[in-house]
């Protein structure tokens, strides 16, 4: 098969496009043809760099941290899926044979495109358990760009921040993959006030194209004046924040309300942040960091694709040959929307 590989951390054209053999699926796995995979810039665009080793990636690797495509042929003692099924993978995941389920499984974990070959490539292996089923009326583009967003930010808001409706949260970085999806979870899952945040004009309108109520640019107006005014001084309810940006999220902190929430899983403007421990404790706030999703999601976040509530925001696709490509561009700053990899395109 073709697929990308990286045998050293260096610049993108350390992606090599190459023939390796087929991988074979061991007890409890899957194999997937590839359709779809995302290209992020942590777990791809750094990882590839060299900039991600405490995840200890294994070289040679191949990259992609999700895929979307069909059931290709299962492994032993697989019964439950059928060659053709459309499917998603993404995320942490059993490293050696497991039983279909994945049930008493207590050998090492760690996620595809990191651990273990990932979907930039024609075909990969994953666990059956790691694997979500696709619903009708979605196609695979859209299916790794719900895998690979949805599921993080639905976990964020509704089972960690528990957003309710008539609440009001608050999305930093709004025109960004998981302030995106964050916003139409918030909006038409939840059915909260949304306030849309992010330093560019055209990325705040992006936000309130996708149904936030209020817009505000923090790097030309006062993001705590703006929220004060636009909740009548009571601040927000919920801080979604996913970037850790030192120049903008202390003031966004203070802009949280009594008994609010701030919740995250990204610190790539930061890590390091100032925060006001006075209004921490007066307020009584909370403050969860929560990265990965809980499985039940899966098919929660496939179903509001479905009905339109969450529109995946693809900026790009692109050949699978043309990944280096795709990572210059997204280092360049040009694309901020997603680029799909389509292993199936020439
Ligand atoms: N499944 C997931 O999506 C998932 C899961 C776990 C963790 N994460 C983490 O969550 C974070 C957000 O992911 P994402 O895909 O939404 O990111 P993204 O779309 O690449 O970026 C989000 C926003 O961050 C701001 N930004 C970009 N580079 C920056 C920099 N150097 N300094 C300060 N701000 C910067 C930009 O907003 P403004 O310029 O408008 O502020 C951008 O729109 C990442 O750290 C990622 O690793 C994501």
């Amino acid at each position: 098969m073709k697929a990308i590989v990286i045998r050293e951390f260096g610049p993108p054209d350390v992606l090599k496009y190459e023939d390796v053999p087929d991988p074979q699926p061991l007890a409890g796995e899957i194999r997937i043809r590839i359709h779809a995979a995302t290209v992020n810039r942590v777990l791809d665009v750094s990882l590839r760099a060299g900039k991600e080793t405490r995840r200890n990636p294994v070289l040679p690797l191949i990259p992609g941290v999700d895929c979307a495509g069909t059931v290709d042929t299962v492994g032993p003692g697989v019964t439950r899926w059928t060659v053709g099924q459309p499917v998603a993978a993404a995320g942490t995941m059993p490293l050696k044979p497991v039983p279909e389920d994945c049930e008493d499984y207590d050998g090492p974990e760690g996620m595809m495109g990191i651990k273990r070959p990932g979907g930039f490539a024609e075909l990969v292996c994953v666990p059956a358990c790691a694997v979500v089923p696709l619903p009708d009326g979605i196609d695979f583009h859209a299916a790794a760009v719900v895998m690979r967003h949805c599921p993080t930010a639905w976990n964020l808001l509704v089972n960690t921040a528990k957003l309710a409706r008539g609440e009001t949260v608050l999305i930093m970085g709004a025109g960004g993959n998981l302030g995106m999806t964050g916003i139409q979870i918030a909006r038409n899952v939840i059915g909260a006030t949304v306030i849309a945040a992010a330093g560019s004009d055209e990325r705040v309108q992006h936000g309130l194209d996708l149904g936030a109520d209020h817009g505000i640019n923090y790097n030309t107006q006062d993001i705590r004046a703006e929220v004060m005014r636009l909740t009548d001084g009571q601040g927000v309810n919920v801080l979604y924040d996913n970037i850790a940006n030192p120049k903008v999220l202390p003031q966004a902190f203070l802009a949280l309300g009594f008994r609010g929430r701030l919740v995250t899983a990204g610190a790539h403007g930061g890590p390091n942040v100032t925060i006001n421990f006075s209004h921490l404790y007066h307020s009584q706030i909370t403050i969860i960091g929560r990265p990965g999703h809980h499985a039940a999601d899966l098919p929660r976040c496939f179903a509001a694709a479905v009905e339109g509530k969450i529109k995946p925001q693809i900026e790009r696709i692109m050949p699978l040959a043309r990944a280096a490509e795709a990572h210059r561009l997204m280092e360049s700053g040009e694309v901020t929307g997603k680029i799909v990899l389509d292993p199936t395109m020439r």
